[in-house]
């Protein structure tokens, strides 16, 4: 496989490819639709020198085309299955007709090989969200499966630009090819999940992000990788941080040279960058969960922006507007995650059955949500739509988790039993070891919604589960 020194000697050699924006698919007004062929396609992903890698890839490309559109607007897309395997696309993040959230086996079936399934929605909030197969997902997303969703505001906030920057984590071999063997094993799903060893924005090792001085750009950074957590740390370039997870914050908050902003799989973030860089000056994007920490592009100043917008007014993001939490006689839910390495864990329930955790192991299920392993016939709860929510999530284990509603946004209200004012919009929230988090939010969306961690190979040895909203 290829190790950290391979993966520097890369960046040192200077392959220095310029990121490309990902493939644009439409910009139309209104009602915008269009095909995504899910199928088998190669890249660059070790630059022009080394072999192409095999993918599989949404419209030939990983990451796949973006989808954009505005708020309000009417998206349609009809998938198109050229996988050998059934597959389904989940529109992360964003507030849609359940029949359309994409989850094979709750909201509808995988489509098969040489099948098609048609998708429309209106998108209700602006932001950066993203799609992703959301059927066997550690092993399809791992091959390539996923590209950004960008709803833009009615009033788009001025900027001279926007970057969409979406961050992978891909497990490759010596010959550069996707590490296949690995797939399914149980160190990783008891562990910290699949982790890669080649970071790539927009499919590209440490790509060149050009930029010049004097221009704003919004930076939309997604990440797609499996199960890597990103703590990025962006130096002297000090970004404002407007939005999470697609939601606008109250307050932008600027994210000093000193300091992380942490993202775990599936969740994103919009800064706002004025670039100061004097033409010919270089900024490294890094990832430090590393000592030393790995660089996993490079902004370079080309020049000057005479017209730029940097220094300007700040624009205001507009709220999203979304359902605020009543928290003075909420629906009260308790999720405690147990189970994985070092975790203690010692039975749980699966399909019905109390197993032992040696007959968990070889069911390939070893973590639990209030000691049940994977999904069930029955909810985790049925909640009446429009009702206020607060679910308390326990980690009982000894990793972090990301954990994910579908169908709806939340806010933290309390974090290890100590209230947070105005915490930020989220959809995927990480929590540490030992940590709890207390989320609220309205169950305002009719349908069946899951709740899992991000990390897929978690979500695949046992932690998800489901709720139902009553319309
Ligand atoms: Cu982004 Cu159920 O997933
Ligand atoms: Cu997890």
């Amino acid at each position: 496989m290829i190790n950290r020194r391979t993966f520097l000697s890369a960046s040192a050699a200077g392959i220095g490819l310029a990121v490309a924006a990902p493939r644009r698919l439409l910009a139309e007004d209104g009602a915008a639709s269009f095909d995504l062929i899910a199928g088998p396609a190669t890249a660059p992903l070790l630059g022009s020198e080394g072999p192409a890698s095999a993918l599989w890839a949404y419209g030939g490309i990983s990451p796949g085309p973006v989808i954009r559109g505005r708020q309000g607007d009417l998206i349609k897309v009809r998938l198109h299955n050229n996988l050998p395997q059934p597959t389904s696309t989940h529109w992360h993040g964003i507030r849609i007709d359940n029949a359309m959230d994409g989850v094979s086996g709750l909201t509808q079936d995988a489509v098969p090989p040489g099948g098609f399934f048609d998708y429309a929605f209106v998108a209700p909030d602006a932001g950066t969200y993203w799609y992703h197969s959301h059927n066997k997902s550690w092993e399809q997303m791992a091959r390539g499966l996923y590209g950004p969703l960008i709803i833009e505001e009615r009033n788009p906030p001025p900027v001279d630009r926007e970057m969409v920057l979406v961050i992978d984590d891909w497990r490759l071999g010596e010959d550069g090819q996707i590490h296949t063997a690995s797939f399914g094993q149980m160190r990783d799903w008891s562990h910290g999940g699949r982790l890669g060893n080649w970071l790539t924005i927009n499919g590209v090792s440490t790509p060149d992000l050009k930029v010049k001085r004097g221009e704003r750009l919004r930076l939309r950074l997604i990440n797609c990788a499996n199960s890597r957590i990103l703590n990025l740390k962006l130096g002297q370039l000090a970004p404002l941080l407007i939005a999470l997870d697609g939601q606008p914050l109250a307050q932008p908050e600027e994210i000093g040279t000193s300091a992380v902003l942490t993202l775990a799989p599936a969740q994103r973030a919009d800064l706002l960058l004025d670039v100061t860089l004097e033409p010919g000056e270089e900024a490294p994007l890094t990832e430090v969960s590393r000592k030393d920490g790995i660089v996993v592009g490079n902004f370079v100043s080309e020049g000057i922006s005479a017209s730029g917008q940097a220094g300007r007014e700040l624009p205001v993001l507009p709220s999203n507007r979304l359902p605020e939490p009543h928290l003075s006689d909420p629906l009260k839910l308790d999720l405690v995650m147990e189970g994985g390495a070092m975790g203690g864990m010692r039975s749980a329930v699966f399909e019905g059955k109390s197993l032992s955790m040696r007959d968990l192991v070889a069911r390939g299920q070893v973590w639990a949500f209030n000691g049940v392993a994977g999904m069930t016939e029955n909810p985790l709860a049925r909640i009446q739509a429009g009702r206020s929510v607060v679910l308390n999530i326990v980690n009982e284990t000894a990793w972090p988790h990301a954990m994910h509603i579908h169908g709806h946004h939340f806010r933290a209200v309390a974090r290890n039993g100590q209230p947070v004012d105005d915490g930020a919009w989220r959809d995927t929230e990480l929590i540490g070891p030992d940590e709890a988090v207390t989320v609220a939010f309205v169950a305002d969306n009719p349908g069946k919604w899951l709740i899992h961690c991000h990390m897929l190979e978690h979500q695949a040895a046992g932690m998800k589960t489901w709720f139902q909203v009553a319309g």
